[in-house]
């Protein structure tokens, strides 16, 4: 796998370009590639430029089941404009009752533990599912999210769900984004015109004042070391 997973990450990078490198991907893999979208302005980004290729790349979003209504609009919008489907995936109904009859529906409020544990329930465990048999996962992340994510590689082994993760907007700004979805017209999220910039469930994002981190939203009432909720465990 090495060999293959470094001969993979040459060519992508020497493509370099959004469109490219999803061409190449579907050159590569006859079937088993898969992107998530959580519907932010990257993810948007992909996901036009994946419905525009025509290609069998599939798509599928994690719905927590607490997203925000403009998260759920911008989804409805997306398939008004493009008709190429979204899987989605949801939490185990079973899992989900437990938890939330045992801790209550804001739980996450009150430990890291059981922040966690609403993350692994409606996201982490529901991800797994979503990979389960695939190849080759694309996500929006940027170098730009966070400090773990400044150094990571373009192409990458994810050994905890056995797939090539590629992040075709690694060296993406925010500024580019933002381009490009003005000028592809891209329905985007309108909480991004509010203040918010990385966008998960409702209850655990705000929105940010200018100058502060990029994911200083997320989470906002915890330390900065535990902000992860184990979709990306190396990033
Ligand atoms: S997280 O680590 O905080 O949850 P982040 O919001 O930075 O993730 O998004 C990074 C990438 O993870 C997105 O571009 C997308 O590929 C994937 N992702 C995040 N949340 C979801 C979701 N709810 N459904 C599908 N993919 C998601
Ligand atoms: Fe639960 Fe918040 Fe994690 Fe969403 S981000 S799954 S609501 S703890």
């Amino acid at each position: 796998m090495n060999d293959e997973l470094e001969i993979l990450k040459t060519k992508i990078e020497s493509v370099n370009d959004l469109s490219g490198v999803l061409k190449l991907l579907t050159q590569e893999f006859a079937d088993g590639i898969t992107f998530s979208s959580s519907f932010s302005e990257e993810d948007q980004v992909i996901y036009h430029a994946i419905a525009r290729l025509k290609s069998n790349i599939e798509v599928f979003t994690l719905d927590t089941g607490r997203l925000f209504p403009e998260t759920y609009s911008t989804w409805s919008q997306t398939l008004e404009k493009y008709h190429y489907p979204v899987k989605a995936f949801y939490p185990d109904q079973l899992a989900l009752q437990d938890f939330v009859e045992q801790k209550g529906p804001n739980s996450f409020y009150e430990s890291v533990e059981n922040r966690k544990a609403c993350c692994h329930i409606r996201k982490v465990e529901p991800l797994k599912r979503a990979l389960q048999g695939k190849k080759v996962w694309i996500t929006g992340i940027r170098a730009a999210h966070s400090a773990n994510r400044h150094d990571m590689p373009m192409v990458e082994w994810d050994e905890a769900h056995q797939v090539i993760k590629v992040h075709p907007l690694l060296h993406w700004s925010g500024e580019d984004v933002k381009s490009f979805i003005k000028e592809n017209q891209i329905p985007y999220n309108s909480l991004h015109d509010k203040g918010f910039v990385s966008i998960g469930c409702a209850p655990c994002t705000r929105a940010i004042k200018p100058g502060e981190d990029f994911r200083a939203g997320r989470w906002w009432w915890e330390d900065a070391d535990k902000k992860e909720c184990g979709l990306h465990v190396n990033n």
